[in-house]
Parts: C-alpha cells; sequence; structure tokens
C-alpha cells in the first residue's frame, strides 16, 4: 500500500512510521512525505532516511483550495493509495477529505472525544483526568472526529507539567501509529459508521 505521511514539523511520529515500515511483513510502504512548511525538520530527516519528499507550501496559494489540488498532483504523480497525517496543521477541506475518505489517518494527542484541539496536555491536567492518551482514527470533514483505529492511556502523575506528560504520550504516539496503521493497511480492521471493527486495536 503506498502510503504518503503528511507533516508540518518536527516529524517524529513520521519517522516512527517510517522506521516501522522498514519490516519486511508491514503491509505499508511509507513512499513519500510531503509538509507544507518547506523549512519543516521532518523534510529533511525523511530524506536523509532515503525516502522521497516533497514541500508543498500553503503561502503561495490564493487559498484552501489551491493549496490542496497541488497536494493532490503530487500526491497522484507518485501514485499514493493512502494518507497518514502526523503533526500536519492545516485544516482540510471537505473536498480533500472526501478523496481520501476511508485511506487517510491521522494521530491525536489526546483520547478522543476528549480535548479535541490544540493545547490538549494543558487542558488534560487543567480537568484534572487521571487518564490521558493518544487515538488514531480515520479523517472526516468534523475536526478530530472519525472512527477510532487505536488509543493508548497514559497516567497522569501529580508531578505532571504539560511537557513531561506530553513526552510520555509522545512515546505512546510512536507505538500506536505503526500498529494502527498496519491494521488498517492488512485489513485486519474496518471502518463501519462510525466505528472500526476488527482486531483488537488498543494495547
Ligand atoms: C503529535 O503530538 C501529534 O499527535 C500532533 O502533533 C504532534 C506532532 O509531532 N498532531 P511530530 O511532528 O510527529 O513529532
Amino acid at each position: 500500500l503506498r502510503t504518503a505521511i503528511l507533516i508540518s514539523g518536527r516529524g517524529s511520529n513520521m519517522d516512527a512510521l517510517i522506521e516501522a515500515a522498514r519490516a519486511p511483513d508491514f503491509p505499508a510502504e511509507i513512499a513519500l512525505v510531503v509538509s507544507n512548511r518547506p523549512e519543516a525538520v521532518g523534510l529533511a530527516k525523511a530524506k536523509a532516511a532515503g525516502v522521497a519528499v516533497a514541500a508543498v507550501d500553503h503561502k503561495i496559494y490564493a487559498g484552501r483550495e489551491e493549496f490542496e489540488r497541488s497536494l493532490q498532483i503530487v500526491l497522484e504523480t507518485h501514485r499514493i493509495e493512502f494518507l497518514c497525517l502526523a503533526g500536519f496543521m492545516r485544516l482540510l477541506t471537505p473536498w480533500f477529505i472526501g478523496q481520501w475518505r476511508g485511506r487517510m489517518l491521522n494521530i491525536h494527542p489526546a483520547l478522543l472525544p476528549a480535548f479535541r484541539g490544540l493545547h490538549t496536555h494543558e487542558r488534560a491536567l487543567a480537568a484534572g483526568v487521571k487518564i490521558h492518551g493518544c487515538t488514531v482514527h480515520f479523517v472526516v470533514p468534523e475536526m478530530d472526529e472519525g472512527p477510532i483505529v487505536a488509543q493508548a492511556a497514559v497516567a497522569v502523575l501529580d508531578s505532571d507539567t504539560p511537557e513531561s506528560l506530553g513526552t510520555r504520550v509522545l512515546e505512546q504516539e510512536h507505538l500506536l501509529y505503526s500498529r494502527a496503521l498496519r491494521l488498517v493497511a492488512s485489513g485486519a480492521v474496518r471502518a463501519e459508521g462510525n466505528r472500526v471493527l476488527g482486531a483488537s486495536a488498543s494495547p
């Protein structure tokens, strides 16, 4: 399954996916990394890892749709069949999401449906939750919604700061994303309505 990873920044989840996909039995191949920020550190890391890279700089386009049409052409040129969003910080239009419906995953640093949006670790601490974590889900037009493929939980400590909690969640993200991609790419799980059914997708 020819898979592209969309990033905007440091790309640590991207690294983890590239690494996992090197396993001979992994059902997806990371064929391309695309960033909307040409200067993204992750883009240089992907290149160094021997993965094809492309930058589609959103700033040079008049609007979201122009940007996405260009992105779509890059993906088609590389014969991409599946997308993983990994720290990709642009909202996508229903048109683009429609092109990739059922073929696009995202990772979110919270246990959805709790704490959609940004600053999830600060908000989890402010809310006093004792369990936090991360979620991999299929992308639908509503932000941070869509059938959940897998989640990993992290215990919140009294001593936690947003940074310390975020570090432990990120470690889990790196494990979770490749596990989730394996399940989806191998066909072990499938989306049915708002749920994902099949082999148990959470640790
Ligand atoms: C991760 O926490 C991811 O869940 C969120 O943005 C962060 C990206 O980090 N969507 P990285 O670029 O993968 O290191």
